[in-house]
């Protein structure tokens, strides 16, 4: 594997969601590896202040305003060798009593207009033969979550739309990054909406709260997001298309492993146990 720089082989990179977290440590690894970065957040206000770095202001519920920030942000960049699409947050509730326009939206934004943003990545590297398309998926597409059906739905969705494309760059000379975190101690867990449940019996509110604690903890535990910037670095090192699970051993690896040999229903009791179901 090449000790250069990335910057050798990435000059400039777009980040959606730069301003906390997953995408913050993008950044700053990037950064420290001599690569410009266009990085957004909702609040412009919010983002790292670097030589290197270009603020962007970017709400991904608009896809024709995202691709026009895109757009005009590549055209400042002279084009970009690297894209990732980071940005997103979840949101807990009953899929029955939540209201309808809660998945709606957050599918809109973590998986229609995050596509969409794929389709502007390619379209700009393919006829250049290089480039690097990184969209964060989630572990949550292997163990869906409870509570979470549209983010479960999202990332799943991702994850499909990656290995898509997987097919369509081979001998392209461009590469396409499935990157599974796990759990990561960033502001996602904070940020997490929880829409009014309408309608909801008592027993399901009870089983929601001890689903509810249990991601809490989870989510605390885990590893500081320097950790995936690294397992990153590493994958943009090689440059090549595949799926990255990162995060602690037990989740990236391990359970992983396990449910290959297992049963889904298996899978399925062990993850109700967890969670207090
Ligand atoms: N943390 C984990 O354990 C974990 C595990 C698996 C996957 N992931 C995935 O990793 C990615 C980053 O998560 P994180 O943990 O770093 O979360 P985070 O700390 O909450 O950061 C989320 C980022 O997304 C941006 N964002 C949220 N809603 C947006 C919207 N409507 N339009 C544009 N930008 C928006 C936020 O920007 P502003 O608020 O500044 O606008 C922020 O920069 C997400 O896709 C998440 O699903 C995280």
């Amino acid at each position: 594997m090449s000790s250069l720089p990335l910057s050798s082989r990435y000059r400039s990179a777009f980040v959606t969601g730069a301003s906390t977290g997953l995408g913050l440590a993008f950044t700053e690894m990037l950064l420290a590896e001599g690569v410009q970065v266009w990085g957004t957040s909702r609040d412009s206000g919010r983002l790292p202040v670097h030589e290197k770095f270009h603020a962007v202001t970017l709400e991904l519920s608009d896809g024709a305003l995202a691709e026009r920030v895109y757009r005009e942000a590549s055209q400042a960049a002279g084009g970009f060798d690297l894209v990732i699409n980071n940005a997103g947050f979840g949101a807990f509730g009953a899929f029955a009593h939540t209201d309808f326009s809660v998945w709606e939206e957050q599918l809109r934004i973590m998986l229609v207009n995050t596509a969409r943003l794929s389709q502007l990545a390619l379209r700009e590297f393919l006829p250049r033969r290089r480039g690097v398309l990184v969209n964060l998926s989630s572990l949550a597409g292997e163990f869906a979550l409870p509570y979470q059906p549209a983010y479960n739905m999202a990332k799943s969705g991702l994850s499909a739309l990656n290995e898509s494309l997987m097919y369509e760059v081979r001998d392209t000379g461009v590469s396409v990054i499935d990157f599974r975190p796990g759990d990561y101690r960033t502001d996602f867990e904070g940020s997490v909406r929880r829409p009014k449940q309408n309608g909801q019996a008592a027993a399901g509110a009870a089983a929601m709260a001890r689903a509810w604690s249990a991601f809490e903890k989870m989510m605390q535990g885990g590893p500081a997001p320097a950790h995936a910037a690294q397992n990153l670095r590493r994958a943009l090192q090689r440059g090549r298309s595949g799926t990255i699970r990162s995060g602690r051993f037990f989740q990236a690896v391990l359970a992983p492993f396990l449910a290959r040999f297992g049963s889904l229903a298996l899978k399925r009791r062990i993850q109700e146990m967890y969670f207090g179901l």
